[in-house]
């Protein structure tokens, strides 16, 4: 497993299913060492065993993004374990569809909480390591991914 993120390591938030999990799985092939982050630990450790398997490196982190300081622990034990941060998935999200006259409004709560709010802590508390990350010279570029919807346009 040899390529272009060989080196690099990568988060990627709400990797215990879907479009995360897939990302995941894909930044691995691709030679980054992955951390994978979401609520689910038994998901999680099922993906980090399933990369392993395949020859790449993965940690779970468990980790509420909503929760400012447990977004800024899960940075912070991803720097601990590879020492770097060169790529952000922000994937977690929630799409909680309704009309606006029927939606209840703890529901437009929680969206905002992960959507928003979950995705500034997880980039505000790893941009000082993707800046680092970005000047060393390694790809002398670091990436900050969102995983929007036409539905939050
Ligand atoms: N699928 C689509 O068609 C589509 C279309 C447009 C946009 N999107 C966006 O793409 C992203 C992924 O969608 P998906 O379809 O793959 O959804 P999904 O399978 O429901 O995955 C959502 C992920 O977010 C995690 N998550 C939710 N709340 C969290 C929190 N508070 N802290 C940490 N992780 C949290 C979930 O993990 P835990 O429950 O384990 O925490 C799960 O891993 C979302 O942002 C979604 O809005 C998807």
């Amino acid at each position: 497993m040899d390529s272009q993120l060989t080196g690099t390591v990568a988060i990627v938030t709400g990797a215990s299913s879907g479009i995360g999990e897939a990302t995941a799985k894909k930044l691995a092939e691709h030679g980054a060492s992955v951390a994978v982050i979401a609520r689910r630990q038994d998901r999680l450790n099922t993906l980090v065993t399933a990369i392993q398997g395949a020859g790449g490196s993965a940690i779970a982190v468990v980790a509420d993004i909503a929760d400012r300081s447990q977004a800024g622990m899960a940075v912070q034990t991803v720097v601990e374990h590879f020492g770097r941060i060169d790529i952000l998935v922000n994937n977690a999200g929630l799409m909680l569809l309704g009309t606006v006259m029927d939606q209840d409004v703890e529901e437009w709560e929680r969206m905002i909480a992960v959507n928003q709010k979950g995705l500034l802590y997880m980039t505000h508390a790893a941009l000082p390591h993707l800046l680092a990350a970005a000047k060393d010279g390694l790809r002398e570029v670091a990436d900050i991914v969102n995983i929007s919807s036409i539905a939050g346009r």
